[in-house]
């Protein structure tokens, strides 16, 4: 199982792909958590990247790259994993190919979770407002979402082209989006090459 969850801020990756990859028993790795543990623990990267996160701006493909690297490889030869977050541009969506196909492992099936901007404030300013995330206030998050709609929205239709991409409505309960992404992944696995 490779799998890419692509999604604009709050559609629900992170809490969609923790459940599915539990699921298939599978690893979950999300650039997002991996940049913020940087952070946390004050590294040289993460001092590097903090500001462009506080701020809703892409980190550097190649430092992503870099944090990715590693995981990635480990969970590929254990079974695989689902990406959240990752790719987020179409020449990280190259650059990641590259690597993948050395592997024998590249991605067969990207998931879109489709969820209109009005719901992704909202959930997005209620998680500020709990948890205090340095990029939860409304100007950020609507800086992220042009960041989604200029930058990662093209990976759809790359996607779209080169390997099976399904959309699937976030916009209703987590458990029901959770059932309707198992049941895509059941109903296209078996009729993959
Ligand atoms: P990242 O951590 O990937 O954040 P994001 O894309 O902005 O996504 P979020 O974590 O905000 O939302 P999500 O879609 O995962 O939803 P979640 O499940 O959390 O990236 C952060 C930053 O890191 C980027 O801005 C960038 O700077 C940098 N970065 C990361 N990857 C990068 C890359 N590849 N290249 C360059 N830079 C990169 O849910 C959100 C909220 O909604 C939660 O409170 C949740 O409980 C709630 N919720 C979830 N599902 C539902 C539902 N169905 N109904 C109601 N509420 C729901």
């Amino acid at each position: 199982m490779r799998l890419l969850l692509i999604g604009p801020p709050g559609s629900g990756k992170g809490t969609q792909a923790v459940r599915v990859a539990e699921h298939y028993g599978v690893a979950h790795i999300s650039s997002g958590d991996l940049l913020r543990r940087h952070i946390a623990a004050n590294t040289t990267i993460g001092r590097t990247v903090a500001d462009y996160i506080a701020r809703g701006d892409l980190v550097p493909d190649s430092i992503v790259m870099d944090v990715l690297r590693k995981p990635v490889e480990e969970a590929a030869n254990r079974g695989g994993y689902i990406l959240d977050g990752f790719p987020r541009t179409v020449q990280q969506a190259e650059a990641a190919y590259l690597v993948a196909r050395k592997l024998g492992a590249s991605v067969r099936i990207a998931i879109y979770l489709q969820v209109p901007a009005a719901e992704l404030v909202r959930r997005l300013v209620g998680r500020g407002a709990r948890e205090g995330r340095t990029d939860d206030t409304e100007a950020v998050i609507r800086h992220r979402l042009d960041v989604f709609d200029t930058s990662t929205t093209p990976l759809l239709e790359y996607y779209d082209r080169r390997e099976t991409l399904v959309t699937i409505d976030g916009n209703q309960p987590a458990d029901a989006v959770t059932a309707q992404i198992i049941a895509a992944l059941d109903r296209i696995r078996p009729q993959l090459p």
